[in-house]
């Protein structure tokens, strides 16, 4: 079987809300109980299991999950080495269920640092879960927000023509997306991140323009399906105008 091979994803294919998550908290979760913090990561894990399966039902279509930023590996090694080996597990174990599901999984980042054995945990998950049309799960790994902003104007004004028109923000969007190795998404509805801190770090930030915020106390590894709920909550009850005028009150 041909496993190097993506198939094709359109941003049509999955209609629905693209709720973002920066899953914080998995550290504070685990020291509160006296574990080791990967303890944490892998309660964290448990924590994506529920919302990947809640997620369809709240009418979302893109779930993207911010696992390991390009600045994580600033980490300690043992730490590194753990997460590592989850997401191999993860991807390894969570095929079946994926699939049953109908969960098309993409990974987006740099693959280039990884294990080579977490590379081909993912190019598996991926081809094995490319028939999925109920949501699409993108997890990112070793991705930096800004360096796929930087390599897309790289790749852009290498492929340009005439560099003194630049590029509509669709042709450029598509750009960003090709540069974190991935099929071209919508832009994100709702970025929420759990732990109780109040910034972005280097998350979707081209595709966030107008995200609707969302920042919770909640420790990622207690976030349940009820957590995501009210957030899709609590998103349906923004004004989004996108600045434009309200829609609600024409002012
Ligand atoms: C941030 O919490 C969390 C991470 C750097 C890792 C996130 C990983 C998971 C949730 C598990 C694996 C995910 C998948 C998709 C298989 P932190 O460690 O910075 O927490 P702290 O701020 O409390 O220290």
């Amino acid at each position: 079987m041909d496993f190097t091979m993506q198939s094709s994803l359109n941003v049509r294919d999955f209609p629905g809300l693209h709720v973002a998550c920066i899953m914080d908290g998995n550290g504070r979760w685990a020291e509160r109980r006296g574990l080791p913090r990967t303890a944490g990561h892998r309660s964290g894990v448990e924590a994506v299991r529920r919302i990947v399966e809640a997620s369809p039902g709240l009418g979302i279509g893109t779930l993207s999950l911010y696992a390991f930023s390009a600045d994580n590996w600033k980490r300690p090694e043992a730490e590194v080495g753990a997460l590592m080996v989850l997401f191999r597990t993860y991807l390894r174990a969570e095929i079946a269920r994926l699939r049953r599901g109908h969960v098309r999984l993409t990974v987006f980042g740099r693959r280039d640092r990884l294990p080579e054995a977490v590379r081909m945990a993912i190019t598996r998950a991926e081809w094995e879960t490319r028939k999925g049309n109920r949501l699409h799960l993108r997890i990112a790994v070793d991705y930096a927000g800004r360096d796929a902003i930087r390599m897309a104007a790289a790749r852009w004004a290498s492929e340009t023509k005439d560099p003194s028109a630049p590029p509509s923000r669709e042709v450029f969007a598509s750009y960003v997306a090709a540069a974190a190795h991935c099929p071209e998404t919508p832009p994100v509805d709702l970025l929420m991140r759990t732990g109780g801190e109040q910034r972005l770090s280097d998350f979707l930030l081209w595709e966030s323009a107008y995200a609707e915020l969302l920042f919770l106390n909640t420790l990622w590894p207690d976030v349940t399906a009820q957590t995501l709920a009210d957030a899709v909550e609590a998103f349906h009850s923004r004004d989004r105008r996108f600045g434009g005028l309200s829609r609600r009150t024409g002012t």
